[in-house]
Formats: structure tokens, sequence, C-alpha cells
């Protein structure tokens, strides 16, 4: 559904049907619209893509730049003085969505320095109705809204926007298709996010992601395949498969794969070194992966493994399909199959119904896998999920006392785990001049761990070896090392 007027179509017999030959139509049809644009601002047209939220965002907001770099926008500075400023907006907590509220309240005030910018809003906070709605009459200044499905399109939205000159929406509540072949600009010239699958069909009760990216699609493994032998041709050592769940990839194919299936032809390609992948649900990890990971080098020696909870019965509240004990029976299998592997987590606090006795529970299972690293959240109530209508939500006092103790003990665990690796001689692919010392780069190992080393810009997208000498926590002061 678009609001406004849709592009004249009889006017346009030429416009393309099929997708994406129909978005590289718009793409070249805005150069016009951008040319003009760049008149009235007496500049070369600047861009600015803010990204909240995860790796799912990351990697679309490379196809938003992909399609603008395309079309002949510039990169800008900031998303204060660039002239097109896009915010791939998250919503998986509060605190996400009240982060982009207070972006915007800054920039209205900007808008009489800047008349001619122009505001774009996308990603899955914009699948949630009740929020469109709010931004639609508070924020005047945002002129283009679109959702999670139809990135692609943003060469259409432009050039419907730069026709019509009124704010252009357009959101899909489900996803129609999976578009392939969309240029993108990556971060890093080394390093590439992969789609896998897109959505999410496993409905855990606290969690709004199912409901703004919709039901869970595979990509066809041939073309998960070609896209990264492009990238290697184009210089990408390392891939991150990125999915909600990549476990149950490839379910929905007319001709079904399955996760370990693809990692074994992703792992063939010559030119790619590492294979990473997220994220794992546990109910859904099977032996075939455990066996190929151990034997597959180029896949890295990191999984994340999300938790939620230790407790069996918050678990089940939580929908998540294990208990503290099979949790507990994988991770040891995990450690004993392939020992040099690191387990990392999320957590969440304070579910409705949670008790000291159940965040126990989580501590318990903390200690006992010895988590390389957790990212631990406070429970966020989320509109029209089950959990929100669930009896006990727990005050954010309380849960402030657990998540402090579930913290400590995480740190606790990742410090001592990282200690291990103390002495040891790793691969460490270097990916940017260190922030705090420019004689060092910084980069990270199989594991996920950061190592600094002494070296200058021409490490970059290299892998060193390196001698770990000093652990500071959650990274290491490396020595270089002749292989
Ligand atoms: N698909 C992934 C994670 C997606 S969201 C998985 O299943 O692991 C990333 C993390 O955000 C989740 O693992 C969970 O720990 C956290 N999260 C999701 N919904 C939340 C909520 N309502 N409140 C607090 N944390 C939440
Ligand atoms: Fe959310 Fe659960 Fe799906 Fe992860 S698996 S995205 S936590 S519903
Ligand atoms: Fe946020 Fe959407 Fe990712 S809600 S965590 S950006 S899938």
């Amino acid at each position: 559904m678009i609001d406004g007027k849709n592009m004249n179509e009889e006017m346009r017999p030429e416009i393309p049907e099929r997708e994406p030959e129909r978005q590289y139509y718009f793409m070249e049809l805005a150069k016009g619209f951008l040319s003009e644009y760049s008149e009235r601002l007496k500049h070369p047209a600047t861009y600015h893509i803010t990204t909240f939220g995860c790796q799912m965002n990351a990697r679309d907001s490379e196809k938003l730049a992909g399609i603008l770099e395309t079309i002949g926008f510039v990169p800008g500075q900031s998303e204060e003085t660039a002239d097109f400023v896009i915010f791939n907006t998250c919503t998986v907590r509060d605190n996400a969505d009240q982060r982009l509220y207070g972006r915007l309240g800054h920039l209205k005030g900007e808008r009489y320095r800047h008349p001619e910018r122009i505001i774009a809003l996308c990603g899955c906070l914009m699948q949630e109705p009740t929020a469109v709605a709010r931004i639609k009459k508070s924020y005047p200044q945002v002129d283009i809204i679109f959702g999670t499905h139809n990135i692609y399109k943003l060469a259409e939205l432009f050039c419907l926007y730069a026709q019509e000159g009124s704010r252009v929406t357009d959101i899909l509540p489900e996803a129609e298709r999976i578009v392939e072949d969309i240029p993108s600009v990556r971060k890093y010239p080394f390093k590439s996010g992969v789609n896998i699958s897109f959505g999410c069909d496993n409905f855990c009760s606290y969690c709004i992601v199912p409901y703004v990216r919709g039901r869970e699609r595979s990509r066809e493994p041939k073309d998960i395949l070609r896209e990264i032998e492009r990238l290697t041709e184009d210089g990408v050592i390392e891939v991150m498969l990125l999915g909600q769940n990549v476990n149950s990839y490839g379910k929905g194919l007319s001709d079904p794969v399955t996760f370990p299936a693809l990692l074994r032809e992703i792992a063939q390609i010559e030119k790619l070194k590492r294979i990473r992948f997220m994220t794992s649900h546990p109910k859904d990890l099977s032996e075939d992966l455990i066996r190929v990971i151990r034997d597959h080098p180029k896949i890295c020696r990191h999984l994340h493994l999300p938790l939620q909870s230790g407790s069996s019965r918050i678990l089940t509240a939580m929908n998540r399909h294990y208990t503290k004990e099979s949790y507990l029976a994988l991770a040891m299998r995990l450690r004993q199959e392939i020992p040099e592997l690191a387990i990392t987590t999320d957590i969440i606090v304070g579910f409705p119904g949670e008790t000291e006795a159940d965040v126990d529970d989580t501590l318990d299972v903390i200690r006992q896998v010895q988590f390389d690293g957790a990212f631990t959240f406070i429970y966020s109530k989320r509109a029209n999920t089950p959990a929100a209508e669930m009896p006990d939500q727990v005050p954010k006092e309380e849960s402030r006392v657990q998540f402090d103790r579930v913290l400590s003990a995480v740190q606790e665990a990742s410090r001592e785990r990282a200690a291990l690796r103390t002495g040891k001689i790793e691969e460490v692919l270097i990916e940017e001049i260190s922030d705090h010392d420019p004689s060092y780069v910084s980069g990270r190992l199989s594991s996920n761990l950061v190592v600094h080393v002494p070296g200058g810009e021409e490490l970059i997208g290299t892998i060193v070896r390196a001698r770990l000498s000093e652990c500071h926590g959650f990274y290491y002061i490396g020595e270089r090392r002749e292989s």
C-alpha cells in the first residue's frame, strides 16, 4: 500500500514488473531527480544512514547505501549534516524505540537550518502501526516511511517522493518475495554479512521479531553460494551468515536443505577463509552441525547460543522448547567435541513471574557452561506479545537487582575463559587501526575475541599470527609471530 499516487505506469509503459529489474529502472530514473536536488542544494547531495538493532538491520543498511550510491548520492559525515538521512529502526526493546524518538526530536529544530533535507524511516519499528501513526502525527519532518519487507524499493520510493513532493508511506504487512541482486556498499572490504533466511517462526513469548520481520523464509542455496562467490572475488575473506534461527535454515524450500549441508558447500569456496553465523536456537542445533563445525577449520570457533533463562519453568513460559537440563547437555556436548569453541549467549532478566530462585538457576547454568561472553537484557514488555499479558510483571527495581547478579556472574566467567588463551599463538583477522593507540591494529580471533597487535594500515583485511601475551579481560594485547 502506497499513500499518495503511484508512479503513473500508463505514462511510463517501460517500467519493468519483475524485480530487481524494476528497481534498477528506478535507480536510473532517480539519477535525474538527484541532479535537480543537488542543483537546489548547490552541492552534490549527501546521505547518512543511522542503524539501530541487530546484524540484520546492519546488512539491510548496506543495501540501502548500495542503492543510494548507485543513484549517485555521496556519503555524508553525520545525521545532522547530511541531505538524505535514513534511520533504520529496531523495536526489540523499548529503549530502542526511545532512542529513535530522541533523535527525531533533535532533528525537528534542524529543519529550519536545512529545509531541503529528506528524512526517511524504515526497519522494524515501522512494522508497528501504532508507531507509524505516532510518527505521522508528531513528526511532520519525516518524508519517507517504509518497512522491513521492502528495503529493496528505496529508489522507487525516492522517485515517488521527488515526483509528488509529499510524504510517501509504503509498508507491507508480510513479505511478498525475496529480491536478489540489490547492490550493497560494505562497511568493511574484507568481511560481509550474508542473509540466509529472513523472519522467524518461533514466537518466543516475549519477542516482537516474528511480528515485524514476518514468517521464516530461506534463500535458495544457489543464490547464497553465488553471492558469497562474488564477495570473495571482491576481496571478502570472512562471511557472517545471518538468520534469526540459522539452525532451521532450508525447511520451507521446494528442495529442502539443512543448515549443516549449506555450511559444507560454503566451506568449499576456496578464497573464503572464515565462516561465522548467527543466531543458533538451541532447540534446533543438530549433531550434524556439531560435526560440521568440528571438521571444518574455516568455520569459526564461536557459537552464539542464546540461553534466555536457566529456569525450565521460565523457559516453558518463554516458549523456548528446551529445558535447563537439555541446554546444559548440549553445551557440554559442544565443549567435549570442540574444546576450543567459544560459546556466547543472550540472557533476559525480569521475565514475568521470574523469582530469585529462577535467577539462581540462570546463575547455575552460567557457572557450569562458563560462557565466553553474554549479552544481558532486562525484560521489556512488547505490545501484543503473549508475555505482555502475563500476570506478575516484575518491577524494574527488582529486575535491576537480579540483573546485577547475572552480569557479575557472566563477567567473571568470560574473564576466566578469555584468560585460558594466554600465551597461545592464534590467527587474527585484522580489522582496523586500534582506537586506543594508532601504532596498533585490532582484529578478531576465530573465537571472536578482540586482539590488539602492533602494526599499521597495510595489515587491515589480512590474517596474521599472534602470540596472546596480555589478557585484559575482554581483549588481548598480542605480539606478531611469523607463520
Ligand atoms: N533470534 C535471536 C535473537 C533475536 S533478538 C535468538 O533467538 O536468539 C536478540 C536478543 O534480544 C534475544 O536473544 C533476547 O535475549 C533479547 N530480547 C528479545 N526480546 C526481548 C524483550 N522483549 N525484552 C528483553 N530482551 C529481549
Ligand atoms: Fe525472537 Fe525467539 Fe525468534 Fe529469536 S527465536 S527472533 S528470540 S522469537
Ligand atoms: Fe531489532 Fe529488528 Fe533486529 S527488532 S534486533 S533490528 S530484527
